[in-house]
């Protein structure tokens, strides 16, 4: 009785212990779109009998070295994208390999999507290991970054067109830093078919000085929370000392090489 709970006990953790080891990852490229990695390792002794990759539950590819060999290149175009399947072995013994999935976006993606990953080993052990990833609808917000468009000297009316990209298009919020979230004036959003990213900009007018220092923030709602990018800051008395800085140097310049 004792030495069959052992026995039992040891077989559990033996079979534990060697389970197949797999990573599911998913990366945005810029300009691309979506890369998802699946890589696995199987437990020695035994090897890759199928690799099965499903997306939204739905399987649209199954590699077998047995008959597909050491690799197995799909490439399925659809409406919204190019979908390139790349699965191979990294080791001749069929215990390691990774399959890549590259999404080319051609359209701005609508919504999420799963993947689920699923490696079998061969008999007499049959294991199975699977797993799957959610790719939200979303890449973080690039940095904030001002554009002077127009400048009064005299009256210190200053036009500023604030940009930054992402997915979703971000909200670009004005504030005169310290004072209260001021509204823009005008605001727009495209895609841009080269990055596969949303283009937001979004402009002010206001009545600059030394004393204000315009801050522009990219803001996302997502999966009910709110991002803030890195935001950018517009401070006339920083342009002037700038300049002041640019022209004592400059003057020193001339000193020196007299
Ligand atoms: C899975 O990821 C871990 C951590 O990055 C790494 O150490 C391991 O080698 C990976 N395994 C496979 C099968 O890729
Ligand atoms: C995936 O693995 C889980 C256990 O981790 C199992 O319950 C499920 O049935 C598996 N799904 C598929 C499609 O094999
Ligand atoms: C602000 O910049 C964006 C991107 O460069 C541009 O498309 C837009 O027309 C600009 N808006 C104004 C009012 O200058
Ligand atoms: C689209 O994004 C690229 C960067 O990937 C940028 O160089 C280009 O100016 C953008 N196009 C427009 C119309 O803004
Ligand atoms: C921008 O703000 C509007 C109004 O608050 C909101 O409905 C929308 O979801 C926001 N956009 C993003 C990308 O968070």
């Amino acid at each position: 009785m004792d030495s069959k709970v052992f026995v039992l006990c040891f077989c559990a953790v033996f079979v534990a212990a060697e389970a197949i080891e797999m990573n599911l990852t998913n990366e945005w490229k810029q300009d691309i779109g979506w890369e998802i990695y699946c890589s696995w390792r199987i437990p020695n002794g035994d090897s890759l009998q199928s690799v099965r990759l499903h997306q939204n539950n739905q399987q649209f590819l199954i590699f077998r070295p047995e008959t597909d060999g050491d690799s197995r290149v799909l490439v399925t175009r659809r409406l919204t994208d190019v979908l390139t399947t790349n699965c191979a072995l990294s080791k001749e013994d069929r215990q390691m390999g990774t399959c890549v999935l590259t999404f080319e976006l051609y359209q701005p993606q609508k919504q999420g999507f799963m993947i689920t990953c699923e490696v079998s080993g061969e008999r007499p052990y049959f294991r199975m290991e699977n797993k799957t990833i959610y790719v939200d609808k979303y890449v973080p917000s690039t940095d904030a970054a001002l554009r002077v468009v127009s400048q009064n000297k005299d009256t210190g009316r200053v036009t500023l067109n604030c940009t930054s990209s992402g997915v979703p298009g971000p909200n670009l919020t004005w504030t005169i830093l310290g004072q209260q979230k001021i509204p823009h004036d005008f605001t727009g959003v495209s895609w841009n078919a080269t990055s596969k990213l949303w283009d937001a900009w979004s402009v002010l007018t206001y009545t600059s000085n030394a004393d204000t220092t315009a801050v522009c923030t990219p803001e996302v709602s997502t999966a009910g929370r709110l991002v803030k990018g890195k935001s950018a800051e517009y401070n006339s008395a920083e342009c002037s000392r700038g300049l002041v800085a640019l022209i004592v140097s400059a003057a020193l310049y001339l000193v020196l090489v007299r």
